[in-house]
């Protein structure tokens, strides 16, 4: 671990208000502001995992930070590693660097300002809760409930994704993070700690299966294809199974995915490598349908093909959900007069969400489990913080599903 970054004014600082002698508070004990390192349970420095070059993280040493009136600190216990993370690492496309990811994250508040009452939907916050935050709003720092279906998160600031700047403690690889005024903060204490990691990657389904309702194809018994049996696909099937959805058919060429998908609630499933060219693969699909197409189909893949081909998976009059593409990921090819026209296909596209399917997402872990989905399975290797360099690598590797930071 690294201390040689932390500059001159951060050391005065830390300096200064060790010298102020106020009175030690246990973390329990006060939700009062102040320093937060005069509480004894606080450590009086916090370690982020900092990526200071493309491919390398260094863990970072710097003082725990005043926590203001409208702050909470937050002890972490976790977070998911993320596609945008995996891209950040090897690219630095946002030109972040040095930066502290990690957007998938839950804690425990450890302190917090005394003007904190309320979480983001209204639940009462106080020291022990869990949490995790979506958006921040900068600009808009009194958002309310009653606003959260009106902001989807492309283009908000978060957690995980922001300029580093002298607090530091920006994003959720590493021990402490300091949610300032203008965050939303969900209260999430009736979840455990893999369900809270999972929220967000939950929360695009949850918005992508709202986007398909909005068809009005998406029906209680629909026959629905979801191409992709990565997380983001394997997430979709648990939603659908879990709103009561049962012919589900996954599409993938990893039959360990596939299997795993019938786990998370699949019906049937395809793998498009035992079958040669579209055709086969069409006729494979309504063959596990019993002679029928789908009514709706997701594009879980990041592939331009497995765009063409979901077309023909779909019958006339269904519904389409692409949800593939949040980079972009090159051209496809379609037949406009097959594929759309003639067939009266509705498409809907999705990206990310907005706070009123964060909130959603609670209630679908919460029924994924009663009705007995291992929506925990997703998450296949954990690492300690330190050990962020060969996490970011595994995610990379692809040779799990979910790669999560997990706080000892
Ligand atoms: N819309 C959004 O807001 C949003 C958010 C997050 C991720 N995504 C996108 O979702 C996509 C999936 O994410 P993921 O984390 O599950 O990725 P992933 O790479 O783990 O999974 C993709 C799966 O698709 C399968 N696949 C590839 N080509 C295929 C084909 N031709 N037919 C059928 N299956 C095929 C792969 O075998 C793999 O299992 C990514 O491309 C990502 O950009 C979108
Ligand atoms: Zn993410």
């Amino acid at each position: 671990m690294e201390t040689n970054n932390i500059n001159i004014e951060e050391i005065v600082r830390q300096v200064l208000s060790s010298m102020e002698g106020r009175t030690a508070q246990g973390a329990g004990a006060s939700a009062a502001g102040g320093s937060a390192a005069d509480s004894p349970a606080i450590p009086r420095t916090a370690h982020v995992a900092m990526l200071t070059s493309l491919e390398h993280f260094d863990v970072k040493e710097f003082p725990m930070p005043e926590v203001g009136d409208d702050d909470i600190l937050v002890k972490v216990e976790g977070c998911g590693v993320c596609g945008t993370d995996a891209h950040e690492f090897k690219k630095d496309p946002f030109s972040l660097i040095p930066v502290a990811l990690g957007h998938e994250g839950t804690g425990e508040i450890v302190k917090m300002g005394k003007n904190v009452k309320k979480d983001s939907a209204g639940k009462d916050l106080k020291l022990g809760d869990k949490v995790v935050t979506c958006m921040i709003f900068k600009d808009n720092p009194d958002i309310t409930m009653f606003d959260l279906n009106k902001q989807n998160v492309g283009g908000a600031d978060v957690y995980g994704l922001l300029p580093d700047d002298d607090i530091h403690l920006n994003g959720w690889f590493s021990d402490y993070i300091l949610i300032r005024k203008g965050s939303t903060v969900f209260n999430v204490s009736d979840l455990d700690l893999y369900s809270r990691v999972l929220i967000e990657p939950c929360a695009v389904l949850v918005h992508a299966v709202e986007r398909a309702k909005s068809t009005g194809i998406l029906r209680f018994n629909s026959r629905v294809v979801v191409q992709g049996c990565g997380p983001i696909g394997l997430i979709c099937i648990a939603i659908l199974r879990t709103m009561g959805i049962q012919n589900i058919i996954a599409v993938d060429g990893e039959q360990g995915r596939l299997d795993f998908a019938r786990q998370l609630g699949a019906s049937g499933a395809v793998n498009f490598k035992e079958h040669k060219g579209i055709e086969a693969l069409a006729g494979a699909v309504e063959n596990v349908f019993g002679g029928h197409l789908a009514d709706f189909a997701f594009q879980c893949t990041g592939s331009p093909v497995a765009h063409s081909n979901i077309y023909k998976f779909i019958r006339n009059g269904g519904g389409l959900c692409e949800l593939g593409f949040f980079i972009n990921g090159g051209d496809a090819t379609i037949n406009p007069h097959f594929d759309i026209c003639s067939k009266e296909i509705t498409t809907v596209g999705s990206w990310v969400y907005t706070l009123r399917d964060y909130a959603t997402t609670f209630d679908f872990l919460k029924s994924a489990k009663q009705i007995g989905l291992p929506i925990e399975k997703l998450i296949t290797h954990t690492y300690p913080l330190e050990q962020i360099n060969e996490a970011l690598n595994m995610n990379l590797s692809m040779q799990g599903l979910k790669i999560a930071i997990i706080n000892q």
